[in-house]
Parts: C-alpha cells; structure tokens; sequence
C-alpha cells in the first residue's frame, strides 16, 4: 500500500501505529510536541518489528523500519499524508488544541482519525472548519497485535470519511468496527465494563478470589472469546441455535440483570485487597516485565489465528 499517512504524538499508541502502517507499506511521518519521545519510540518499533519476524509474521523489519519517519514539525507529517492519526494525551483541551492546529493544515480529502478512549469527537472537533473530515478511530494497546478499531463518527462526519476509514484500516491488516452514535465507551469498553462491575461486585461480596474470576475468563470464557463472540458463543450452545438459547437462558440472565440495578463504585478496600492479591500472585510486583510476558503471548495468539486462516 501506498499511502502516506501522519501520526500525531509518538508515544505507546502512536509508537504501535506506525508499525500497523509501516508493515503495511505506507510511509508514516511521526509528529510529536516533544522531541525526546523519538528514540524510545524508534526503539520500540524496532524491538517489535524484529519479534514479528523472529516468528514469522514479518519479512523484512529493516525495510519496514525506514519507512517510518519523525519530526518536530506537524506540518511537515501531515505533508502529502491521506490520513491523519491522532494519539496524543487523553485531555480533552489537548485534542482540541491539537485538532485546531491540524485543521487548517488539511487538504481535499484527508481524514484524521483520534485514537481517544472515550471523548466523542463532537467535544473537540464542532468548531472546526473540516469537522466533516474527522472521527475517531480507536484502537486496542497495542494495536500492532489487535486489530479491532472502533470508527465512531460525530454527527457531522461524512459517509465518505467512515468510508475510507473503514476500508484503510481492513487493507492495513485492522478490524474496524462501526459505532453508530458517540455513545460513552463505545462498545468495547461498555462489554468490558459489564463484565468489571459484575467481577468486582463479586469479589467485595466474597464470592471468589480475583485469581479465581481471572481462572473463569482465562480457562473458561476467554478460550472462545479469541475466535467468537457472545452471540456466536450461544448460537453454538443451544441444540438449535441463538432463539432457543435465549428461550431458555433469558430470564436466567434477566433476573441477575435485575439483581444488579443499584450500581455502586467500585469499594477502596476490594481495590486494596485485589492489588495485594495481585502483586502476589501474578505479577510479583513488576508490571513492565509482565507487559512484555502478555505481548509475546499475544503475538503468538495472533500468529496462531493467522495460520488458522481467523485474521
Ligand atoms: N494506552 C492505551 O491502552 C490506549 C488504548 C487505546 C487508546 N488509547 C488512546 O491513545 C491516545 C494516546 O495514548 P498513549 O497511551 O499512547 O499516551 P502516551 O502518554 O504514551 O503518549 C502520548 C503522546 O502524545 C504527546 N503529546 C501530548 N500533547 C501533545 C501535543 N499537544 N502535540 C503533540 N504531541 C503531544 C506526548 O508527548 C506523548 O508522546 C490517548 O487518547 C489514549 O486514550 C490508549
């Protein structure tokens, strides 16, 4: 693939959006406000290009690596790129700043997508003169190992944009998804949040360990979610499919649903136990190296699902 494409802000996400680009064959230009971010990033993206193809997944790192550029000035990114991807802090007044410098710099055509977790685009993209030309596009740390993108438009976007956002992402090897409407969470993080209340509410009242509950998603549920989702999972686990299952499971579900309509925050002291039990058990206190122990797994999971002919 040709393209050139633009990153803004090169820190962990930005970083692995240069490699979903790269390897893909555009010319990426990195920009960020802070110059010093640049050899770390550089040395993450080659420290990861060289394990994608230490196991196959890659075959020439070096020349994927010189196709990745850095510079201090925006301009100079956004020069000739058809797509613009935003990842820098998730502060609402830094978006906004940032988005009304790349507005006037952007020509017929380009498309800038935010990598926000959960600020619509309509907070920091309404006052602007190409507002049509925006959305956000987020993505899954690291996304060089996940794929999905969630493409959720602000009522101005065009069609055209979700389009092309749409159809970029699937050519560099991503999975987009669309969300219609800017609805807080957007999807990923509203499933991920049912299933966080549900485990912490379960924990403070002393149901199960959190080791347990993470064995339930691990060992249990998690073996199917890396290849099928909850619809598909209960379409396959009924003899005739989704409308039986949910004939016979609905109120099952329907009444722990009612259990659960005071919803509380989470309490400090199951924070305080869970993070005891935690640093004890599973991370032994050192989060980087466990960083490092999750991604070589991802990567060999993603190398499994290509082989499997599933990404
Ligand atoms: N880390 C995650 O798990 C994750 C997952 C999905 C989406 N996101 C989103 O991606 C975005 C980036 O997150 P991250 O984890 O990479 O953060 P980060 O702190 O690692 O990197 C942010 C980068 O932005 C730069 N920056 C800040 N203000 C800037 C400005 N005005 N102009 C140019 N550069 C600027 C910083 O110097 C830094 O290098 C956030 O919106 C975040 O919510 C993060």
């Amino acid at each position: 693939m040709q393209q050139k494409i633009g990153i803004v802000g090169s820190g962990l996400i930005g970083s692995s959006w240069a490699i979903v680009f790269a390897r893909a064959g555009c010319e990426v230009m990195v920009f960020d406000r802070d110059p010093e971010t640049f050899e770390p990033s550089r040395r993450y993206i080659q420290e990861n290009l060289g394990e994608l193809a230490a196991l196959g997944m890659l075959k020439d790192p070096e020349a994927v690596f010189q196709r990745v550029g850095f510079t201090p000035r925006l301009e100079a990114a956004l020069e000739e790129a058809a797509y613009v991807q935003e990842s820098v802090f998730e502060q609402l007044e830094v978006k906004r700043e940032v988005f009304e410098r790349i507005d006037p710099l952007l020509r017929p055509g380009m498309i800038v997508g935010s990598s926000t977790s959960g600020i619509p685009a309509s907070r920091f993209t309404q006052s602007l003169s190409n507002r049509q030309a925006c959305l956000i596009a987020h993505p899954v740390n690291p996304p060089h190992l996940i794929p999905l993108v969630e493409i959720v438009p602000a009522p101005w976007t065009d069609g055209s944009a979700v389009e092309f956002t749409r159809e970029l992402m699937e050519t560099v090897g991503q999975s987009p998804i669309l969300v219609n409407g800017e609805i807080e969470g957007f999807i990923l993080n509203r499933l991920q949040g049912a299933l966080l209340n549900e485990a912490w509410w379960l924990y403070q009242e002393g149901y199960a360990t959190a080791d347990d509950i993470d064995k339930t998603v691990r060992n249990g549920l998690g073996l199917r979610w890396s290849f099928m989702g909850p619809f598909q999972t209960i379409d396959l686990n009924s003899p005739k499919g989704i409308a039986e299952y949910a004939e016979r499971l609905a109120p099952l579900y329907l009444s722990v649903a009612r259990s659960r309509s005071d919803p509380q925050p989470w309490s400090q002291e199951a924070i305080h136990k869970a993070e005891q039990e935690l640093r004890q058990k599973r991370v032994k206190g050192d989060i980087p190296k466990s960083r490092i122990w999750r991604d070589k797994l991802l990567l060999a999971l993603k190398k499994w699902k290509m082989d499997a002919g599933l990404q």
